[in-house]
């Protein structure tokens, strides 16, 4: 597990389809030891600063548990509590929790501040989402469709529908480019990558093999696919006032039953990294219901409940890649 000792993970562009796929792999080792009683800790007095510019459930969650399993110690930072941005720099930062931690994950806005932590930090950085990339996220993606697919991953075909101008939108390019993948990109034109990304992708796509499609039509874009996934349309840090114009451009890329069969495959999977607008009950939601009328959002809760839904296997194995990260860069 040291094949990445001292490495950041920052963006999937910085790894090698080996890499990438090791980290895959490490983490069902580490899966599988976790079920059967077995795990190692290779962590031991290690510790990890956990900084959050964003809310969180699962990344924070799964940092703390990995790290515990793992025998290292987390501190949790959020801005409310620290000096970072406001009264410190994050090159100050950086230096101060580079002397104290052995590494540190960072979730904010600016893909520069991750890479500026990284630059100064001395320890392993971790990005644990910016506006651009969301690279622990693809690690359990990849993990997930390995584990309800038969095929190997450059012979899987996988459709993201929804904002793909984002984060998830520019890492499930990236990630499927990487490794080879059928990968399309379901979306109104002006929903799609930057051109540098989508540049990124043909080149890696064109050692990989991969295959990239980048389509407005969602019946095209998920023909044949193994996997569709989504995204909520608006994310953190964009203001609540954009709902009313996403509805509108992203309507007919909602992930419903009929998209489902659209594909062909019975034994199509649904994925979503979750948060997710499957049912309107919680309390945004419910603004949303009033709102503009709607039951749902990015996925219908009949797609969301049923058996092609694996969105729960793939929230679990958060846990087990990030742990995978951590035990790779550090142990
Ligand atoms: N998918 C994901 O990153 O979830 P959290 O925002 O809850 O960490
Ligand atoms: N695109 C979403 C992903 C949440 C995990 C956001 O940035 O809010």
């Amino acid at each position: 597990p040291t094949a990445l000792a001292g490495r950041h993970f920052l963006k999937e562009l910085d790894f090698t389809q080996e890499e990438f796929r090791g980290l895959v792999e490490l983490a069902a080792e580490l899966k599988a030891a976790k079920k059967a009683g077995t795990e190692t800790p290779y962590l031991r007095g290690k510790n990890i600063a956990l900084i959050f510019e964003k809310t969180s459930t699962r990344t924070r969650c799964a940092f703390e548990v990995a790290a515990a399993d793992q025998g290292a110690s987390t501190t949790y930072l959020d801005p409310s509590v620290s000096q970072i941005g406001h009264k410190e720099s994050v090159k100050d930062t950086a230096r101060v929790l580079g002397r104290m931690y052995d590494a540190i994950e960072y979730r904010g806005d600016s893909q520069d501040t991750v890479e500026e932590l990284a630059a100064y930090a001395g320890v392993p950085v971790y990005n644990g989402l910016t506006d651009d990339w969301h690279p622990t996220q693809m690690l359990a993606d990849v993990l997930t469709m390995t584990e309800h697919s038969a095929k190997p991953l450059n012979e899987m075909t996988f459709a993201y529908l929804g904002d793909a101008r984002f984060n998830m939108g520019n890492s499930y390019l990236i990630t499927g480019a990487l490794l080879g993948m059928d990968v399309r990109l379901v979306a109104p034109k002006t929903y799609w990558p930057a051109q540098d990304v989508v540049d990124r992708a043909h080149e890696l796509a064109a050692s990989s093999g991969a295959r990239i499609t980048l389509t407005e039509s969602p019946d095209d874009g998920v023909r044949g696919a193994d996997f569709v996934a989504t995204d909520v349309w608006v994310s953190m840090g964009e203001p609540q006032e954009v709902w009313a114009e996403r509805i509108a451009a992203l309507a007919p890329y909602a992930v419903t039953m009929d998209v489902l069969r659209a594909t062909g495959n019975p034994d199509v999977r649904f994925l979503h990294c979750l948060p997710a607008f499957h049912d309107l009950g919680t309390k945004v939601g419910r603004e949303i219901h009033e709102r503009y009328g709607l039951e749902s959002l990015e996925v219908t809760d009949e797609v969301f409940e049923s058996p092609h839904s694996v969105v729960f296997d793939e929230a679990e194995n958060r846990l087990h890649t990030i742990k995978a990260v951590m035990v790779a860069t550090l142990a």
